[in-house]
């Protein structure tokens, strides 16, 4: 039986599916690998010009991604973005991670609101900031 908590996230996401794409509203209120990873070997934090701030942590084993998480203190589009590039991330190597970009993460979602674009920028960008450390790293133990 229905809680009554159940129903107020039932009417929450009736009034956000007004204005959100349907995946824009599952991953903002389910959000995927949120949260840090104890064992990850690198680490991107970007804080964008509207002032919120994205943090991504990965595991790459072999040059794969194999496990990675985010957290942000942005809105529910950040959030949503910021789930969706786990998602896509998870399993790629690092060269194919770093070449997603905010298109591919708009699409994913089915689209943002003009006006919430740039939080898919906001995930692209620290994504390739968690893959440019990994790489500075292994630089740095090798070199
Ligand atoms: Fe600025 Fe989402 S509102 S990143």
């Amino acid at each position: 039986m229905p809680t009554s908590w159940d129903k107020f996230q039932e009417l929450v996401k009736a009034e956000m599916l007004k204005t959100f794409s349907p995946g824009m509203v599952e991953h903002s209120m389910n959000p995927r690998n949120i949260g840090h990873i104890e064992d990850a070997n690198a680490f991107g934090r970007v804080t964008g010009p509207c002032g919120d701030t994205m943090s991504i942590w990965i595991k790459v084993e072999n040059g794969v991604i194999t496990n990675l998480s985010f957290l942000t203190d942005g809105c529910g589009t950040t959030i949503a973005s910021g789930s969706m590039i786990t998602e896509l991330a998870k399993g790629k190597d690092i060269s194919a991670a770093e070449r997603i970009e905010q298109q591919d993460v708009l699409d994913a979602l089915g689209g943002l609101p003009e006006e919430n674009e740039h939080c898919a920028l906001l995930a692209s960008t620290t994504l390739k900031e968690a893959v440019r450390n990994y790489r500075d790293l292994e630089k740095g133990a090798s070199g």
